[in-house]
């Protein structure tokens, strides 16, 4: 089965409109909702009350209606009573502020009372409807991301700290206390990151967030077992969410779920909108690798796209292209928030398939043109998608790139990863992501011609020694500025930037020079550096390509180092997205890699999985893709050779005979 649903909440709505809702969900081919996700309040009016009556009443229904189910644990919006009962379960804020209920996600993982009470409900959940025929998979939570420091918090942090650093002393050493006299003495000393003076110490805000990543998973895995030991056969996720103020490490956190769920969310109207979808189905198949890169897309905004301020109609076709785009980029359906546009509550005008005005509505009907499209592909879409680029990921670095004090205001850790995912994007190659801080990273490399790293900060010995045999090993790295630098406590690895890589790179940074917005540094090759620049002395690395301008002038900016069988290239200056990509162009070039299909018009993208090849035209006039051979068109079973054609807006999957 292909997932094709989204977020519904019959709690919100008369049993009346129940009955449409299963109707219009089989005219749209709907095969799966989440259900129950904030329902905490509808399920237990009261501690330890609990009324089911009405989710037996809809899982019934749903089932009748040959719908599956991915039932939510509702434990990310705990109800009024809980706040009442429970003071101590709310989260306090770093300026000591403890919260109360009103919006959702008010909780304190590390408060007992919280875990015991989500434990409750779980298991409830879990007696009740782990054998319920309609049951396909449980949605624990809702995107995992909270914070708190209040003092349960500290105590939790504390013992996990003893863990991390097995002593006061390593503690001490790792976080740098002897600046400005920050030295423990005491456990009990300290405390989560809070309002103070100045900057905070680096090193303790980093394990901070490692430490709530772990702590989230705590709470989740306890969840995950009580639901496995009702019914080991249902698989268990929890919906991703990203964002610079997610303290999960997602990488770390998919080894414990059975299907890796995103929610993702593109920001921009433009094109920009493609290139997100495809970066989010990207890095979800990277979370994904153990599963053959399969996830599922569990929630994307239908209609809308959330700009900054503003909310956008997608186009006609819109829809269509992005969820068959992350069809292709390995996802196992394409769920959206949500069902049902509710009449109240805080997120009355978010998008979704049924909206205010009914299914007589634009939204609706290509809800069922989608639908038909899907189910033409269930038991199509199936196996890998092969790449041989991938770029580096790394939640602690871009954490550690969120702190004050850094040499520049603007670094922007997403936006340097972004970029890089972008020019690959634009060129056509097919791009996976890799996670340099995980154990089995050395074996992982093994698949790739090139790596790219941008803005891998912290790094520790075993996995530059992994990239150094990659590299050894005929491989190409393409290191960025600000990579390699300090070890994973954040202390700086010392001798010349970057520390990690200097051997690797056959480079030495000496000085760090950061450009402002809107000013630029000449290189000789005719091209501009942005927002960065340094002074790079080569110790046995070609430079490729020089600084042109500035007290830099001559200086080394790009470079190339043979290493064993393979290459190291060490990108200098910030670039603007064409440079980079023909940049990365010439890397690809030199390693042999070709884009998943070339040739293609313009704002036309091609995605291979297994055996199908999606073709995606994202602008507004038809264009003609030259075919390797002959193929077939999958939904419409129409032969075609030599080309085929893709209407404006419009998205197909061929097979290659
Ligand atoms: C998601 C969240 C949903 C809903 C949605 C709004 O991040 O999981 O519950 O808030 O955003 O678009
Ligand atoms: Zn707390």
């Amino acid at each position: 089965m292909l997932f094709f649903g989204g977020d519904y909440n019959p709690e919100q709505w008369p049993e009346e409109v129940w009955v449409e809702d299963v109707a219009l969900m089989r005219q749209a081919g709907v095969t799966a909702v989440s259900l129950g996700v904030f329902a905490w309040s509808q399920l237990e009016p009261e501690e330890g009350r609990f009324e089911f009556g009405w989710l037996d009443r809809i899982m019934d229904r749903l089932h009748a209606g040959g719908i599956k189910v991915a039932l939510a644990t509702p434990t990310a919006s705990p109800p009024p009573w809980f706040t009442l009962a429970h003071p101590e379960g709310l989260p306090v804020t770093a300026d000591g502020v403890r919260l109360t209920h009103g919006s959702r996600d008010t909780y304190c993982v590390s408060a007992p009372p919280y875990r015991a009470a989500a434990r409750r409900i779980a298991a409830e959940l879990a007696g009740r409807y782990a054998r319920h025929p309609a049951l396909a998979l449980w949605h624990v939570h809702n995107e995992y991301g909270t914070d708190c420091r209040c003092d349960l918090t500290a105590a939790s942090f504390r013992g996990w700290l003893e863990k991390r650093h097995g002593s006061l002393d390593a503690l001490n050493e790792a976080w740098t206390t002897t600046f400005w006299s920050q030295r423990y003495s005491d456990w009990a000393q300290i405390t989560p990151p809070r309002a103070t003076q100045y900057l905070p110490n680096p090193a303790h805000v980093l394990d901070f967030r490692r430490f709530l990543s772990d702590e989230l998973l705590g709470a989740f895995v306890e969840q995950r077992d009580l639901l496995r030991a009702a019914n080991p056969d249902v698989p268990i996720t929890t919906n991703f969410v990203q964002g610079g103020w997610v303290s999960v490490d997602h990488a770390r956190w998919a080894a414990e779920l059975d299907v890796v769920a995103v929610d993702h969310y593109p920001a921009a109207a433009d094109d920009e909108a493609e290139a997100e979808t495809a970066f989010g189905g990207d890095l979800a198949r990277g979370w994904a690798h153990r599963d053959g890169g399969e996830w599922l897309l569990m929630e994307t905004a239908p209609n809308l796209i959330y700009t900054p301020g503003r909310m956008h109609a997608k186009e006609p076709g819109r829809l269509t292209r992005h969820s068959l785009n992350y069809l292709a980029r390995g996802s196992r359906g394409a769920m959206y928030f949500q069902w049902r546009q509710p009449r109240g509550g805080a997120e009355l005008f978010h998008s979704a398939l049924v909206p205010h005005a009914g299914p007589d509505s634009p939204v609706f009907r290509e809800a069922i043109g989608l639908g038909r499209t899907l189910k033409a592909l269930t038991g199509k879409v199936a196996g890998p998608v092969v790449a041989d680029v991938a770029v580096g990921w790394d939640a602690p670095s871009w954490w550690a790139l969120q702190a004050g004090g850094l040499p520049a205001a603007e670094i922007d850790y997403l936006a340097g990863v972004r970029q890089v995912h972008r020019a690959l994007y634009r060129s056509g190659f097919a791009t996976d992501f890799v996670f340099p801080g995980l154990d089995e990273i050395g074996a992982r490399l093994r698949s790739y011609r090139i790596v790219v790293l941008p803005f891998l900060y912290l790094v520790s010995d075993a996995s530059a020694a992994a990239l150094r045999d990659f590299v050894a090993g005929g491989g190409h790295l393409v290191v960025g500025h600000l990579s390699g630098i300090a070890d994973p406590a954040g202390r700086i690895r010392l001798g010349g930037y970057p520390g990690a890589f200097r051997d690797l790179l056959g480079v030495r940074v000496v000085e760090w020079r950061p450009l402002a917005p809107g000013t630029t540094i000449a290189l000789d090759d005719g091209e501009q550096g942005v927002r960065w620049s340094e002074r790079v002395e080569t110790a046995g690395a070609a430079t490729l390509v020089r600084y042109a301008g500035d007290v830099l002038a001559g200086a080394p900016a790009i470079t190339r180092n043979r290493y064993g069988s393979g290459s190291a290239w060490y990108v200098s200056p910030g670039l603007d997205d064409d440079a980079l990509r023909r940049l990365l162009d010439r890397v690809a070039a030199e390693a042999g890699v070709a884009p998943v299909l070339p040739g293609l018009p313009p704002r036309f993208e091609a995605v291979r999985r297994g055996e199908l090849l999606f073709l995606f035209n994202h602008g507004d006039v038809p264009g003609t893709v030259p075919l390797p051979g002959p193929a077939r068109v999958v939904v419409s079973g129409r032969e075609v050779s030599g080309s085929l054609t893709v209407p404006p807006g419009g998205a197909t999957a061929i097979r290659l005979e």
